[in-house]
């Protein structure tokens, strides 16, 4: 089964996603990792991020690496969420991301998280998930993981949030069939709650 979760930067997605995966057993996959793993290669390396995106192995696990390298915690700094919405909006990374991602979600349980998740890359998902919160709430919870004042935060939200919209991708709405879920004012515990009772409701349903 695929749980698809996406929602605009801030919404909780990752938070939420990895949880859930722990919850029900299944799998986590992060597409936002990726993006990530290819910018930062492709910024160490002077290759193109399309390039780096066709050859280099990404695997996202509990550790991130690419061809072996773990990049784990370098893939989370402002520097790499800049330059990986930059190559996002590449279609030729995105192209390359996408039929891994499906390659990888073609067989077992599995919760991925990702802008274009139940647009693009699973459609079909059993599950589909919009994670929300205000902007305001948004920009606060990631001032408060990098320890960062929240207005400037706030102002660069609304830059990538302009930035990660085309390419199917969901930043500003539900796709089709996806239940939107509002985490403004929830804890983690109260949404992975919601999310996990979706699932067992798609199960029970599927028989
Ligand atoms: O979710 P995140 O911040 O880790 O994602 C990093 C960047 O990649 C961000 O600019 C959104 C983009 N992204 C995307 O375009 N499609 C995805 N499936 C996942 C992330």
């Amino acid at each position: 089964m695929v749980v698809a979760i996406d929602g605009p930067a801030g919404a909780g997605k990752s938070s939420v996603a990895r949880a859930v995966a722990g919850a029900l057993g299944f799998t986590y996959l992060d597409t936002g990792a990726m993006y990530r793993a290819v910018a930062l290669a492709a910024r160490d390396s002077g290759v193109s991020a399309a390039d780096v995106a066709r050859r280099v192995r990404i695997a996202v696990g509990d550790r991130v690496t690419v061809d072996g390298r773990d990049v784990t915690e370098d893939i989370r700094t402002p520097e790499i969420s800049e330059v990986a919405s930059v190559a996002a909006a590449d279609p030729a990374v995105r192209a390359a991301l996408v039929e891994e991602q499906r390659r990888l979600l073609r067989s077992g349980d599995w919760v991925a998280e990702g802008r274009d998740i139940a647009t693009v890359v699973a459609p079909d998902a059993e599950v589909k998930v919009f994670l929300t919160a205000s902007p305001e709430e948004r920009a606060r919870r990631r001032a408060e993981q990098l320890g960062a004042d929240p207005a400037r935060i706030l102002a660069e939200q609304r830059l990538r949030d302009e930035r990660d919209v085309g390419h199917g991708r969901s930043t500003l709405g539900a796709a089709p069939g996806a239940v939107e879920v509002d985490t403004t004012g929830l804890s983690l515990d109260e949404v992975v709650d919601r999310v996990a009772s979706l699932v067992r409701d798609a199960a029970g349903a599927r028989g």
